[in-house]
């Protein structure tokens, strides 16, 4: 059995982690820790545990979860709080699942260009891998901090990886047009995700300025050798949950449909959680499973790859745990299929 702490309880990749790890055979949860300082329940927080978990929540006390034995902490903690409650947790040694964006972008100015603040943990963010484990699986076996990847940049990441890397696209502008439901900005109340202002309404927001950007390009450019630039566009979509990822490249030499699906099979042959299909594919069909799924066509010469995912759990907490499941040497789909 490995003991696990879930920080930042009363959110929504916490109950989604939750209820994953529930059906873990080697997993117990020792702590899910919250700000709320009378303790409530988990039922309390989240009524669709009732019945299914029996614990409090508690205040974060690194001490109290080293002293429990918990082995690996998963920070569900917005960004800029991630990065200030990691460190003491790594320094006793722990391993961390950071669900945030503090550690997924390696240059910390870069950092503070897109966040607006400056990375205070530079110490751990030199030794964070990139939680995507059709990318980095086996660095991310031996990590003892893992920056789990954000929702969005999976889509444009797993969507172009096996182009980039067959180096058969033009590295530059290349266009990720993304859908995203309204859970995929969290639960703490917002103007923007108030059900009036987004229900009945399609929008668009932060166009050419969204955090994902160097994220998205950061790997790319791993999985290519070369420099990518990407231009992203985000829209909220009246939905609950899901993403999907409209996303346009210019090949490099002519390339058939046939030849493109042939490539995205065998570039993930090993990928369990990556469904090559030839239909197109639709957020229904993942919605509530870690499988990522995305299909190929070309239209007038260009390439459009056409890739969506369920947000929280392919998009953030199955991910985390299929990560973990790694880290600790276990079936990479325990409690994920
Ligand atoms: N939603 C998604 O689809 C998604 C996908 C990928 C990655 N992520 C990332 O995963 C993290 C969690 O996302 P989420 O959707 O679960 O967010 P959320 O629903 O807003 O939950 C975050 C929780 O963190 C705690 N918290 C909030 N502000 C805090 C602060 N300043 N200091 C300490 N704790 C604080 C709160 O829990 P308590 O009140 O219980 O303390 C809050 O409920 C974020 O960094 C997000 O960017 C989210």
């Amino acid at each position: 059995m490995t003991k696990v702490a879930i920080l930042g309880g009363s959110g929504y990749t916490a109950l989604e982690l939750i209820k994953i790890l529930l059906r873990h055979p080697h997993v117990e949860i020792a702590a899910v820790t919250s700000r709320q300082r009378d303790m409530p329940h988990l039922a309390e927080l989240h009524p669709s545990l009732t019945g299914r978990i029996d614990l409090r929540c508690e205040l974060f006390d690194v001490e109290r979860l080293t002293t429990n034995g918990v082995q690996c902490v998963f920070s569900c903690l917005p960004h800029g709080a991630s990065m200030v409650t990691v460190p003491a947790l790594l320094q006793r040694g722990l391993r961390v699942i950071d669900l945030s964006a503090d550690y997924r972008l390696r240059d910390p100015d870069l950092y503070a260009q897109w966040y607006g603040e400056s990375h205070a943990d530079r110490m751990h963010l030199a030794q964070a891998v990139y939680g995507l484990p059709e990318l980095y699986g086996d660095a991310i076996a031996t990590a003892q901090l893992v920056a789990n990847p954000g929702c969005y940049p999976q889509t444009g990441i797993l969507g172009l990886a096996p182009l980039a890397a067959g180096h058969c696209i033009e590295p530059r502008r290349l266009i990720i047009d993304s859908k995203s439901g309204v859970s995929g900005a969290g639960r703490t109340p917002k103007l923007t995700t108030h059900f009036p202002e987004c229900n009945e309404s399609v929008s668009a927001y932060q166009v050419g300025k969204h955090r994902h950007t160097p994220e998205i390009e950061q790997v790319l450019a791993d999985v290519a050798g070369e420099p990518i630039e990407v231009i992203f566009t985000p829209h909220l979509i009246p939905m609950d949950r899901g993403i999907f990822s409209t996303i346009y490249a210019m090949p490099r030499r002519p390339l058939s449909e046939h030849e493109l699906l042939e490539m995205y099979r065998s570039y993930y042959a090993h990928a369990p959680f990556v469904r090559v299909v030839e239909h197109l594919p639709a957020t229904k069909d993942c919605a509530g499973t870690n499988f990522f799924d995305v299909t190929v066509r070309m239209v007038r010469d260009a390439i459009v790859v056409l890739a969506c995912e369920d947000n929280l759990v392919r998009g953030a907490s199955g991910v985390a745990v299929q990560n973990f499941n790694r880290m600790f040497g276990y079936d990479e789909r325990t409690a994920l299929l």
